[in-house]
């Protein structure tokens, strides 16, 4: 069984409610119709039910009408979130008025809905900055306890099985954060670790990468990821994690031994940390094209309830993917 399959029966096990806010956007509704024959998630549609039902009718999506069918102007429990919206932002100037708004649209209902328990997660972004995604779900579901920052991992499934667990390596920050301070990177270390059991299948050993290994070079930059990872070992005694490590010797043994003698994780690292956001983005990026990794995500972490962010360039399969891992997320977090 490949990692998406096991995920895909992960998510078929919970029956977790996940909310599409983009309903009627094409690719959804197929998407949709997928999910719900393979029975991986019960999906709630967010959009005009009349229009969302007439373009499934138009293109045969038979099972649409098995979803569960929300128009954000008229949801029985308009009231209740708009009292939560007010409630939970008035400290930030949010008006009634403001919140009467902002709850007919869809990417802020669904992250009330989420919040009020009336559903598991969500998936957004085939229409949708990731911004305009994200910002109503740091907002109204927030990051967990113990965690301030959101970060977003990518599960890479290389060609060449000798690296990280047999030929996976979990990459994060790739997605979110730009610029973290040392303790927002700890952080990020240790939610990549949940991601890491919840999602990839497996204990993680994590390195928290630098262009410096066990001080080779000094630099106010290696301090950061010195004390990153002292930070996510206070954060979580348990983890196996080191740093600073170079990519070399966080991922190839024989450099790991040379560079890092005496270290558990040089040369073994299956999650690797990057110092900020361009590292991070830049190197999936790179091993994807470069090593034609398959890279599954981005996954995002850090929050109360699993919201997953969909590129605008998504396939039909990707919302499928992205719907299993977020309800799998919401199975096992
Ligand atoms: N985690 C948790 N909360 C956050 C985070 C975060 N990472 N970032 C911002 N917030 C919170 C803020 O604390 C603030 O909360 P408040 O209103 O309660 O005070 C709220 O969100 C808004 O904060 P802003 O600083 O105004 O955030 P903004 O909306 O401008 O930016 C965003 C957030 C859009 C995620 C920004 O950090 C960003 O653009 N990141 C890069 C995303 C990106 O382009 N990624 C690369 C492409 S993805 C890919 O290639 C797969």
């Amino acid at each position: 069984m490949t990692l998406l399959e096991r995920i895909k029966e992960r998510a078929k096990q919970g029956k977790k409610r996940i909310v599409l806010p983009e309903g009627a956007e094409h690719r959804t509704l197929r998407a949709a119709e997928i999910l719900i024959k393979e029975d991986i998630a019960q999906i709630i549609l967010l959009g005009n039910p009349e229009e969302l039902l007439s373009a499934a009718r138009d293109h045969n999506l038979s099972r649409i009408e098995k979803a569960t069918i929300i128009d954000p102007r008229s949801h029985p429990d308009k009231e209740k979130y708009i009292d939560l919206m007010v409630e939970l932002r008035k400290h930030k100037g949010l008006t009634r008025t403001d919140a009467e708004r902002l709850i007919e649209d869809p990417l802020y209902l669904a992250t009330l809905m989420i919040k009020a328990g009336d559903a598991d997660g969500e998936v957004a972004g085939a229409m949708n900055s990731t911004g305009d995604v994200l910002r109503p779900a740091f907002q109204y579901v927030r990051t967990k306890p113990g965690i301030s920052v959101v970060s977003g991992a990518f599960i890479m499934i290389l060609k060449d099985r000798e690296y990280g667990e047999d030929g996976i390596l979990v990459f994060a920050d790739c997605a979110v954060h730009p610029d973290p301070t040392e303790s927002e990177l700890a952080e990020i270390a240790v939610a990549t670790a949940s991601t890491t059991r919840a999602i990839a299948g497996f204990e993680p050993r994590i390195a928290m990468l630098s262009f410096s290994t066990m001080g080779s070079a000094k630099h106010p930059m290696v301090d950061k990821i010195i004390n990153a990872t002292r930070i996510a070992r206070e954060m979580a005694p348990d983890l196996q994690i080191d740093g600073e490590l170079q990519a070399d010797a966080a991922i190839i043994d024989t450099i790991g031994q040379s560079k890092a003698p005496g270290s558990s994780i040089a040369g073994k690292a299956n999650v690797l940390i990057f110092p900020n956001l361009e590292c991070g983005n830049i190197a999936y990026k790179l091993v994807q094209r470069l090593a034609h990794a398959e890279a599954i995500g981005p996954v995002l972490q850090g929050m109360a309830a699993p919201i997953n962010d969909l590129s605008r360039g998504c396939s039909v399969s990707d919302i499928v993917n992205l719907v299993a891992i977020t309800a799998s997320q919401a199975s096992r977090e």
